[in-house]
C-alpha cells in the first residue's frame, strides 16, 4: 500500500543481484522497516513505562524479521515469532535466523501456532503489525484474539498494533512503486461500505520481467482506530494511547510518530495503537 510514512520508508539493498523471484525478500524490501520498527516498539515501553523491555513477541510473524532484530538491541533480549503458516517460518529461519551470532539465534523462538491459542511465556511485548489483525472481521473474533494477547503479557505489558485508513482506502485503486531491481504494487479491489470489507493484492515485477499478480492477497475489515481502541479496552486493557505521524515540508509523512489524541485529514495515512496491560 501507499502509506504516508517513514515507518515503512522503502529500503532496498544494495547487495544481491540475483534476478530470482523471492516472494518474501521482495516483500521485506517493499513493506517492511523491521530496524526501525523495533526501535519504536523499545522506545515506546521506555516512554510509557519508565524501563526497559526485554521479552518480545511478533504475532502473524511471517519470516519474523522484527523477531530477529529485536535480539540484536540488547543481549537480554528474547523474541517469539508467532505464524501458522511453515513456509515463511522456514525462509526466516534461512534468511534470517542464519545471519545471528549463536547466542542471538538462541534468543529468537519462531513457533508454528494459531495467535488465537499462544502457549509461549509472557512477554513485555506483544506486535502484530502490518494490519494482519484486519483479518479478524467479527467484534468477536477480534476481541478473542486482544483478549489472548493480554493474556500473554508480563504486569507492565504493552500491545501494539499498526492501523491504516484515509479516503484513498474507500476505493478501487492501484499504486505502484519502483525499486531498483523491480516494481511494487499496491492494489485495493473496491470497498465494501456496509460490511466495512475490502480484498487487496500485492505484486510484483522484476526489471525486464513480467508482472507476477496476486503474490499475496487479503481479506481484510477496515477497522478504525476508535473501534480498536474501544475493543482493546473492552477486553480489559487499561489505556490506550494512538501515535500519528508527523508531516514534513512537502506534506509527506516524516517517520516520527507521536503520541496524541488528535489526528489529520489525509488520503493515506499509518498509525500506531498502543495498549496498556
Ligand atoms: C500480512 S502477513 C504479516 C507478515 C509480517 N508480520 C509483517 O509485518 O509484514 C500475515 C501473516 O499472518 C499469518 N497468519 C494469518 N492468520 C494467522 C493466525 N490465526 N495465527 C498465526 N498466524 C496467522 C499468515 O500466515 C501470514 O504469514
Amino acid at each position: 500500500m501507499s502509506k504516508k510514512t517513514g515507518k515503512t520508508k522503502r529500503r532496498v539493498r544494495k547487495s544481491g543481484t540475483k534476478k530470482v523471484f523471492n516472494k518474501y525478500e521482495l516483500y521485506l524490501e517493499s513493506v517492511q522497516s523491521p530496524e526501525t520498527d523495533v526501535e519504536f516498539f523499545q522506545n515506546t515501553y521506555r516512554e510509557l513505562r519508565k524501563k526497559t523491555p526485554h521479552s518480545f513477541r511478533e504475532d502473524f510473524c511471517g519470516t519474523f524479521a522484527m523477531c530477529t532484530e529485536w535480539v540484536k538491541l540488547n543481549p537480554k533480549n528474547t523474541a517469539y515469532g508467532l505464524d501458522l503458516d511453515p513456509e515463511p517460518l522456514e525462509f526466516g529461519r534461512l534468511h534470517h535466523l542464519s545471519k545471528l551470532s549463536d547466542t542471538q539465534k538462541k534468543r529468537v523462538h519462531p513457533v508454528e501456532q494459531n495467535v488465537m491459542q499462544s502457549r509461549v511465556p509472557l512477554t513485555d511485548i506483544v506486535v502484530a503489525m502490518n494490519f494482519s489483525y484486519f483479518i479478524f472481521q467479527s467484534r468477536e473474533l477480534l476481541k478473542k484474539y486482544f483478549s489472548t494477547v493480554l493474556k500473554g503479557l508480563q504486569r507492565d505489558g504493552l500491545f501494539m498494533v499498526d492501523i491504516f485508513g484515509g479516503s484513498d482506502c474507500c476505493d478501487e485503486n492501484e499504486e505502484k512503486t519502483n525499486y531498483r531491481k523491480f516494481a511494487y504494487f499496491w492494489h485495493q479491489h473496491g470497498f465494501d461500505p456496509v460490511t466495512a470489507r475490502a480484498k487487496f493484492s500485492i505484486h510484483f515485477q522484476l526489471k525486464g520481467q513480467r508482472k507476477i499478480e496476486d503474490v499475496f492477497t487479503y481479506d481484510w475489515r477496515m477497522w478504525s482506530i476508535p473501534e480498536i481502541r474501544e475493543i482493546m479496552l473492552e477486553v480489559g486493557f487499561k489505556k490506550t494511547h494512538v501515535y500519528w505521524e508527523g508531516t514534513d515540508k512537502k506534506g509527506e509523512g516524516n517517520g516520527v510518530f507521536t503520541r496524541t489524541e488528535k489526528g489529520e485529514e489525509c488520503q493515506a495515512w499509518v498509525a500506531y495503537i498502543v495498549a496498556e496491560r
